[in-house]
């Protein structure tokens, strides 16, 4: 049975790709199935893992009934993690009545079904906006991770975010968990990244993880080489960081699963 997680800001370039491949890629190290969604027209967590998407989106099929969801995955160079690429074009592919609509609750039941095919985690990277693509992902989700950058401004970024999923909440009639804030692109020697960490701990003390995500370049590189970061340099900082905050999630969940 899958727990879904959206991958989501509106604020664009904050880590959220970088996040959603390298943390489905250490949970498919330590065991899990993971199935990774690319939500983004930019086709970046598509690119990222080295793959080609096709090229017309194959997500209005999906959610019409007309394509099976695991016909569309592709598998990636780690082993237990699958892809449902997207394909790179300028429009959105799916309408509102798209991301509404009753397949998006069939594809989440799909998901969470004891199905063999079923996966233990889907990640959805979604892109940086709040139109259909993150109104679907929102539908589709269990909880939220988001991705924090420590910078002016961060916590104007997080109210808008939280107000979203708050909305969403309201129109599905079902609870969405915030999984966690998740501090990126962080420099302990910028007194700035610092302050504003402090802050948005001090106002979100529970939704706040743990692990913050360090700068590396060596990141950047990874997904420029189509590769997630344990194939590319498991020993950089990089690769702690997303180690720990895959580890830091399978914690939660387990402890979660253990409490139900
Ligand atoms: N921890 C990090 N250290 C160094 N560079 C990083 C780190 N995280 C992300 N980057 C780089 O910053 C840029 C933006 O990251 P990314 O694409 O993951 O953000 P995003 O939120 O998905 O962006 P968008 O909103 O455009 O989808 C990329 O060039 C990426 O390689
Ligand atoms: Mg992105």
């Amino acid at each position: 049975m899958a727990r879904i997680i959206a991958v989501t800001s509106q604020k664009g370039g904050v880590g959220k790709t970088t996040t959603a491949i390298n943390l489905a890629a250490y949970l498919a190290q330590a065991g899990s199935r993971v199935l990774l969604v690319d939500l983004d027209p930019q086709s970046n967590a598509t690119s990222g893992l080295g793959l080609e998407g096709p090229e017309k989106s194959l997500l209005p099929d999906i959610l019409d009934g007309r394509l099976a969801w695991h016909r569309a995955c592709q598998q990636t160079a780690m082993e237990g993690l699958l892809c449902l690429p997207s394909s790179l074009h300028l429009q959105v592919p799916i309408d509102e009545r798209q991301a509404r609509g009753t397949g998006v609750t069939t594809l989440r039941e799909e998901w969470s079904s004891t199905h063999e095919e079923a996966p233990d985690f889907v990640i959805l990277d979604c892109p940086p906006s709040l139109g259909p693509m993150t109104d679907l992902a929102l539908g589709l989700a269990d909880s939220v991770l988001i991705p924090v950058q420590c910078e002016y401004f961060a916590m104007e970024g997080l109210a808008q975010v939280l107000a979203r999923v708050r909305q969403a909440e309201q129109d599905l009639q079902r609870e969405i968990e915030i999984q966690g804030l998740v501090l990126t692109l962080y420099s302990p020697e910028v007194e700035l990244c610092l302050d504003v960490a402090q802050e948005v701990k001090r106002f979100f003390p529970k939704e706040t993880l743990e692990t913050p995500i360090l700068r590396d370049s060596t990141l950047a590189e990874a997904t420029s080489h189509g590769q997630p970061i344990p194939l590319y340099d498991s020993r950089s900082p990089g690769a702690w960081s997303y180690m720990n905050l895959a580890k830091e999630i399978l914690r939660h969940e387990s402890q979660t699963r253990t409490r139900a």
